[in-house]
């Protein structure tokens, strides 16, 4: 091996490490330290301490992952990640930064990396960054956050966890976002978990859909009047605005607002400030915007149908939701997880399901997404035949293949596309195992460090798997 010089150090090579990574880092202490985490053989590790080096060598060593310190002295980080992007749009790039600032944070994250892994960090949280990056996360283990009493948050697919550290982070400011997303992909169900990781949290929520009433309607729902605004308005009523200070509004379906509303709405996006109708007090409130919508937006600015300043207001943050079509590996998961959920509320047994339903799951392209998945659901279970249901969802041609008398516990269901046994199990593991920690951590009032003696395993494991399932204190603890 060639002598390794302070500045490129080959730490690891094996045989075949299986991804490179471009580690740029200036202080040598702490360089040492990251690519001593590194040495497991899955990674060869390419060092660099100053911004031109990093560059330079990028052609060179085509990095899987750029692991990015981003305060050099050199040049400024964020100006680095940009050239980065420049020379190299599709590489993967973790920010390594230690201001704690989410704005900056969100900053990094609009300039486009993969991540940003705030110092100091413990191996588990770098390697599970990584892995998040590189999109080598297992999937099909799930991941099931709680939004309220019988709502979660489900998700497997490399793209969806990286949508959920970018919502948590944004969560953390002030600034509207917006959701896009075809109809059923779950643009709500991300409102829910952005409200419920703001400092907002026990705040009250409200959704407002912009498409369901007519312009004067939504106006008096959203912003309230006065007594005699109008015929029928015996008395004043507060609007959706007020009723939520302090909390998150979310509008959907925000695409069909009618023009003579969005100046409306570009005011209080602005300074927080509107009348009622028919009033002539100026009322402020403190409400954090979140707008969702499936339609194409950017086509409906260039047909003057939505106002570009409205557009930039409501964007201050975009999440772009994939159609489930291209997160199949997420299909097991969610299935199971709709079976369980809606099993539990129809008061019936979680079902048995057999191989061809999963294949049919899988093979089907769901042009209404999770909801979709969810109506299959209530309609298998309410059905009680799985022919039927994966009859009615390919349509008649379906030919059944094996009986249900065939069928198998959907804890069991095997199949060569949804990764089989192995996932769900592990999936089902991880289930219990977040339950398990929630339990101790609840017995021990969040005690951590004797919630890991109880669970006999290290306190540093704890904390990784806490941040690993997203596991929250109550309020208070
Ligand atoms: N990631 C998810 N985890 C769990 N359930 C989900 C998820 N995504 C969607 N769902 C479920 O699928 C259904 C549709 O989700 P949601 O209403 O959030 O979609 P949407 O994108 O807002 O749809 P639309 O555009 O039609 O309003 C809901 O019942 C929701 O609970
Ligand atoms: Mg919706």
């Amino acid at each position: 091996m060639a002598t390794a010089t302070l500045s490129e150090q080959r730490v690891y090579e094996s045989a075949a490490p299986r991804y490179k990574l471009l580690l740029v880092e200036d202080d040598p202490g702490l360089q040492k330290y990251i690519a001593s985490m590194l040495v497991d053989g899955n990674y060869a590790v390419t060092q660099c301490t100053t911004a031109a080096e990093a560059l330079s060598k990028m052609s060179q060593s085509k990095p899987d992952l750029v692991l990015l310190d981003v305060f050099m002295p050199d040049v400024n980080g964020l100006e680095i990640l940009r050239q980065f992007r420049a020379m190299a749009p599709t590489v993967k790039v973790l920010a390594l930064s230690c201001l704690h600032d989410p704005r900056h944070s969100i900053e990094i994250i609009r300039l486009g990396a993969k991540d940003v892994l705030l110092k100091p960090f413990h191996k588990e949280e770098l390697i599970a960054s990584i892995d998040r990056c590189l999109g080598t996360t297992a999937v099909n283990t799930g991941q099931h956050i709680e939004l309220d009493g019988n709502s979660m948050f489900v998700f497997a697919s490399s793209r969806m966890r990286e949508i959920r550290s970018q919502c948590a982070l944004v969560a953390k400011v002030d600034i509207p976002v917006l959701i896009l997303g075809e109809s059923g992909t779950g643009k709500e169900v991300l409102a829910k978990f952005i409200h419920k990781s703001s400092p907002r949290a026990n705040r009250v929520f409200l959704k407002v859909n912009c498409a369901a009433m007519p312009g004067d309607l939504l106006e008096s729902e959203l912003f309230g009047y006065e007594q005699g605004a109008f015929t029928g308005a015996v008395r004043s009523k507060p609007g959706k605005f007020e009723l939520c200070n302090g909390g998150t509004i979310l509008l959907d379906e925000i695409g069909e607002m009618p023009a003579s509303l969005q100046a409306k709405l570009l005011h209080i996006l602005q300074d927080g400030s509107f009348s009622r109708l028919g009033g002539r007090t100026t009322i402020k409130v403190d409400v954090r915007v979140l707008a969702a919508t499936n339609i194409d937006i950017k086509n409906h600015i260039a047909q003057k149908l939505f106002r570009e300043d409205l557009f930039y207001r409501l964007n201050g943050f975009t999440i772009q939701l994939p159609p489930l079509r291209e997160r199949k590996e997420e299909i097991p998961v969610v299935l199971n997880y709709f079976l369980r959920r809606l099993a539990g509320e129809f008061g019936c047994q979680v079902p048995t399901l057999s191989e061809s339903i999963a294949e049919a799951c899988m093979s089907y392209n769901w042009p209404g997404n999770l909801r979709e998945l969810e109506n299959f659901v209530k309609r298998y279970l309410v059905l009680n035949d799985e022919n039927l249901a994966i009859a009615d969802l390919l349509g008649p041609s379906y030919t059944p293949k094996r009986s249900t008398s065939m069928a198998v516990p959907i804890d069991s269901v095997p199949s060569p596309n949804l990764g089989g046994l192995k996932n769900l199990v592990r999936g089902l593991k991880d289930e219990a195992e977040m339950e398990a920690i929630s339990n101790a951590l609840g017995k021990t009032r969040w005690n951590r460090k004797q919630a890991a003696v109880d669970l006999r395993i290290s306190y540093k494991a704890l904390l990784y798997k806490i941040k690993q399932y997203g596991i929250q204190p109550p309020q208070g603890a």
